[in-house]
């Protein structure tokens, strides 16, 4: 472990695939002790590595069968159905675990609010895992979300579309408009908050959170007052952060 801010614990690994080992055995341990966890997790390609170890802490003999899960967002209005968050974590985590598809949820856009509800009658999430976006958001919250915010629908940015085309043969057009997202009081209702940066793009908002600097413009700040919250960073993530903070390599 690097060091701490506020509550914050910075944990530095070499690569992608170290951090993923040591954040994924952070979850293997939580599942160990307590087999009925309560997982929330999100896409795209942070928490990739993440997945694979908890795959592999599966064939070790941890189960997830009593596990319930909690995914961060959904689109809304996805051409594509093998792009859905449903069929990702189908893909990267639920079909090499044995956990319970009726216990896996994802937010309902027809009732956001509902999500909610719902989490807190399950007990509220033991672990959330979370990416963080190139302008510093969490879940689907952009820039200027309330720290209010509970479960909700929201317009997504150019910037998060561009970034997501990949996906979408590389055509912003393909791009659905609009997501279902965990707010951000919904998000420091988790018990505690795995984030993951792994890659040079997410310096700017990892460098916000080293200065401790709260501002709603960088929505993943609002994790500075949360009790209990893990930053795990790729070294090169750590140094492009220090440098734009102007401080020697
Ligand atoms: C995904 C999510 C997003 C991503 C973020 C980073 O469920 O909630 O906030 O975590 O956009 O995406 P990647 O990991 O693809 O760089």
């Amino acid at each position: 472990m690097l060091g701490v801010i506020r509550n914050m614990r910075f944990i530095i690994a070499k690569d992608k695939k170290e951090l993923g080992t040591k954040a994924g055995d952070a979850i293997l341990a939580l599942v160990k002790g307590n087999p009925e966890a309560i997982l929330g997790l999100a896409t795209g390609s942070s928490p990739l590595e993440i997945y694979d170890r908890m795959a592999e802490g599966y064939k070790e003999g941890v189960s997830f069968a009593k596990v319930k899960s909690f995914n961060l967002d959904e689109y809304i209005n996805c051409p594509i159905e093998k792009e859905t968050y449903r069929a990702f974590m189908e893909t990267n985590l639920f079909s090499k675990i044995d956990i319970d598809r009726k216990n896996t949820h994802f937010p309902d856009a027809n009732n956001p609010e509902a999500y909610d509800d719902k989490i807190a009658a399950a007990g509220y999430v033991d672990l959330q895992i979370l990416g963080i976006g190139r302008n510093g958001h969490i879940g689907f919250n952009e820039p200027g979300t309330s720290r209010d915010s509970k479960t909700h629908l929201i317009p997504l940015t150019e910037s998060t579309r561009k970034a997501n085309a990949r996906f979408f043969c590389n055509d912003i057009n393909m791009v659905p408009t609009e997501a279902v997202s965990m707010g951000l009081a919904t998000i420091m209702t988790a018990k505690k908050i795995v984030l993951v940066a792994n890659d040079t793009t997410k310096a700017e908002p990892i460098a916000c959170l080293l200065r401790n600097e709260s501002t709603l413009d960088v929505p993943a700040s609002v994790l500075e007052t949360h009790p209990d919250c893990d930053i795990y960073l790729t070294e090169d993530v750590y140094l492009a952060a220090k440098a734009i903070n102007g401080e020697v390599k």
